[in-house]
């Protein structure tokens, strides 16, 4: 086969990752606990073929020059090593959710062009194979790959493969919903990759990596026992964390917009009202609001009424990468 198209969703992390001990094979500082995000989905295309002179990028049908050409171009390189390849690659790439929202769309994207590019060159992986060569492309990938609620492993220095994604529960484990509060389309400041890479510089980066094993413990002894109210605690007191690292690296990034941190001040007092929400917030201003299903209608509601928030998607656990036949 030379053609092959894959799907996968995007993910919320719980336990962030945030800093490699590698930059350049994406091996994490700290092992990272996410969930994926149903109907929020990459699909690409892949196809190895004759007389290309160089890999050609189309991205929500614009084609695609510079750094993200080459990013992806980099990853058909590993991919191309592996299965003995030379032919260069046409790549089609959409994503489901509206563009410039602000979601990030390198988890979905390169576990999707994992998926796709390893079937088209012939290639069949194992699912932490294949998780593990999506995590070159973007670390966050590697957790796209397996379905469910995911854990991605550490693995041992010098030995990239040991480090990949698996899953911990299915989908249907836990209807939890992700109501995210889009308040800024702005494409973000400063990329997650060199965001990585100052995390090292922040005095605190220290002490929030020492203390991630213990904490993605605790939010997977919650997940699991579907205790909301410890998983809410553990869930913000990380993204707390990952967001002091940014504030105090140099330079120091500041994601947040104002509207962000009157969000997680209500969320907060929602939930000491009993509104079971905890929020989480990624490399940008955005707000992720987790609440078990039957919370999110309110939490919706709250956010457009009381806050003003005009852009909301939502999104249960979404299931594993796969191939469309
Ligand atoms: C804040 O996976 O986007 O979303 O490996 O450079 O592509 P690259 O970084 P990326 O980093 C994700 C950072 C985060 C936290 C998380 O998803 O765990």
């Amino acid at each position: 086969m030379s053609t092959a198209t894959a799907v996968a969703c995007a993910n919320i992390a719980f336990i962030k990752y945030w800093g490699n001990r590698d930059d350049k094979v994406r091996l994490p500082a700290n092992p990272s606990l996410s969930m994926n995000l149903a109907g929020l989905e990459t699909e690409t295309t892949v196809d190895f073929a004759d007389g290309l002179e160089q890999d050609e990028v189309m991205i929500g049908g614009e084609p695609q020059t510079g750094l993200p050409r080459d990013r992806v171009a980099a990853h058909l390189d590993v991919i191309r090593a592996r299965a003995g390849l030379r032919h260069f690659a046409r790549v089609q790439s959409s994503n489901n959710f509206p563009s410039g929202a602000g979601i990030a769309s390198s988890a979905s994207a390169f576990a999707a062009l994992t998926l796709a590019a390893t079937a088209a060159a012939g290639l069949s992986l194992t699912e932490p194979e294949l998780s593990a060569l999506a995590r070159l492309g973007s670390g966050s990938a590697a957790r796209s790959v397996p379905g469910g609620f995911v854990e991605w492993t550490v693995g041992q220095d010098g030995q990239p493969e040991t480090s990949f994604a698996f899953s911990i529960a299915p989908p249907e484990h836990w209807e939890l919903v992700d109501v995210i509060a889009i308040v800024s389309q702005k494409q973000k400041a400063v990329s997650s990759t060199s965001g990585h890479v100052l995390a090292r510089t922040s005095p605190l980066q220290e002490a929030r990596v020492a203390g991630a094993a213990g904490r993605l413990q605790r939010c997977r002894d919650a997940l699991l026992a579907k205790d909301f109210t410890r998983f809410a605690e553990i869930v913000e007191a990380d993204s707390n964390l990952m967001h002091a690292v940014m504030l105090t690296s140099n330079p120091p990034i500041i994601y947040w917009e104002p509207i962000t941190l009157a969000i997680m001040k209500s969320i907060r007092r929602w939930r000491a009202e009993d509104l079971p929400v905890c929020f989480t917030i990624d490399a940008g201003p955005n707000v992720h609001c987790l609440c078990p299903a039957q919370a999110a209608p309110e939490v919706e509601r709250r956010l457009r009424s009381n806050l003003d928030v005009t852009r909301i998607l939502l999104a249960g656990p979404g299931g594993p990468a796969r191939l469309k036949s």
